[in-house]
């Protein structure tokens, strides 16, 4: 066992939750509060996780699962469990490994990794770095120009599908991030880093690895043509530059032959927007409750979607998956697979690719007790006789 691997060992990581003060000790404040915080006053980021309480287990006793089978379908690919890694920009702060070692780790255990196009990677060496599928998460930073160069790099390296995230018209406020200078600190002049390099001073260790990594990159997915690969500026400058329209799926779906994926939906009306578009899969997410403050968290929001889309897509859920029961639930509520953020980037920032592996197995061996405990032999028996539906559920 290395001793990154120890770090995240029982019973010093137990669950979940036991990733943050971990993280939280290893980042400078700057980065744990960017991977951690929300938009504005935290009411969907912390209700995503809360809503999860509102549904209850129905469970079979006294049934013997001798097997339990986790894997599941998404857009034709088998995955063998029934969660995928989402997409978290800049991940390499997190710890240099960032987004190659999160798509290793989730390679390892037979599913899917989602990259960001806010990647410190190149697209191609994440690609390389999993044996399992991986998506491409497409935000239009830099032009149509440099969306189609990176889409056609994406095709010809592999990728699975593209992920088209549409709630980001403008990044949200994350108001910790405000504080902390976080668009100074990766984009201002050292006159205007020097308040807040304190944080960053505190934490020695990760900024070692940091300057040895080479420091704030630009971005070596989002390649502007006659310029280059885009410098890492304020990110809500960059995305209120880019906002994506339904329109602009046409040519998005002529540039990409393969599945595409639509992340952000949370009505009816924009679920059936995404069939219109062609989506073949759809992602029931408030970003992580980072957008708009004060939407439904995902789960509340995931009924309404599933019976809009009536069986045309796949529906797929992310925001405040943290246990096996988590995902057991938004799958009895209808979605085919679930994203997890924070969960694994917890322990990316607590211990690099020895934390995401243990997150990764932590929720693969909740899932699967969870599973053996309600005495459901596999993912793909879970349904709504699974659960105590609360009334916002029944649609
Ligand atoms: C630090 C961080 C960065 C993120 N960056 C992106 C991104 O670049 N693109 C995107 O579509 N979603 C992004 N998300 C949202 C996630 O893909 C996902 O929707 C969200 O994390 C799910 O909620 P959870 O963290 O509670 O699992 C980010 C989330 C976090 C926490």
């Amino acid at each position: 066992m290395t001793t990154a691997s120890r770090a995240v060992a029982s019973p010093r990581v137990v669950c979940i939750q036991d990733f943050r003060p971990l993280a939280r000790r290893r980042l400078p404040k700057v980065v744990f509060d960017y991977l951690d915080g929300g938009a504005e006053g935290e009411v969907t980021l912390r209700e995503n996780c809360r809503v999860f309480e509102d549904v209850t287990l129905r469970p079979r006793h006294a049934v013997a699962v001798s097997q339990c089978d986790l894997r599941t379908r998404v857009l034709g690919l088998d995955l063998a469990l029934p969660f995928l890694l989402a997409p978290v920009g800049y991940s390499r702060l997190m710890h240099p490994g960032g987004e190659v070692a999160a798509a290793h780790a989730a390679g390892a255990v037979g599913t899917a990794y989602i990259l960001s196009t806010i990647s410190g990677h190149r697209l191609e060496d994440v690609k390389a770095a999993s044996s399992g599928p991986v998506f491409y998460q497409l935000y239009l930073m830099g032009g149509r120009g440099a969306a189609e160069a990176s889409i056609e790099r994406a095709r010809i390296a592999g990728f699975s599908a593209l992920v088209v995230t549409i709630d980001t018209a403008v990044a949200g406020v994350r108001e910790r991030d405000v504080r902390n200078g976080m668009k100074e600190l990766i984009s201002g002049t050292l006159f205007a880093k020097l308040p807040f390099l304190p944080q960053v001073l505190a934490k020695p260790g990760w900024l070692a690895n940091f300057l040895v990594d080479g420091g704030v990159r630009p971005l070596p997915n989002v390649v502007v043509p006659g310029q280059g690969p885009m410098p890492l500026v304020d990110i809500g400058a960059a995305l209120a530059a880019a906002t994506v329209t339904w329109a602009d799926l046409r040519w998005i779906r002529a540039a990409w032959r393969g599945p595409i994926v639509i992340k952000g939906v949370l009505t009816a009306d924009d679920a059936r927007h995404a069939l219109d578009a062609g989506a073949e899969a759809i992602v029931v997410s408030n970003h992580g409750g980072r957008q708009l403050d004060g939407v439904s968290p995902s789960l509340r929001a995931l009924p309404e979607v599933v019976a809009a889309v009536n069986g045309r897509a796949e529906v797929l859920m992310d925001g405040g998956i943290r246990r096996g029961a988590d995902v057991v639930k938004a799958i009895c509520l209808g979605a085919r697979a679930v994203l997890c953020g924070r969960a694994y980037a917890y322990g990316l920032a607590a211990a690099g690719p020895a934390g995401v592996a243990r997150a990764l197995e932590i929720l693969r061996v909740d899932l699967e007790r969870t599973l053996r405990l309600l005495g459901c032999p596999s993912i793909a028996a879970l349904d709504k006789s699974y659960v105590n539906l609360p009334d916002w559920a029944r649609h």
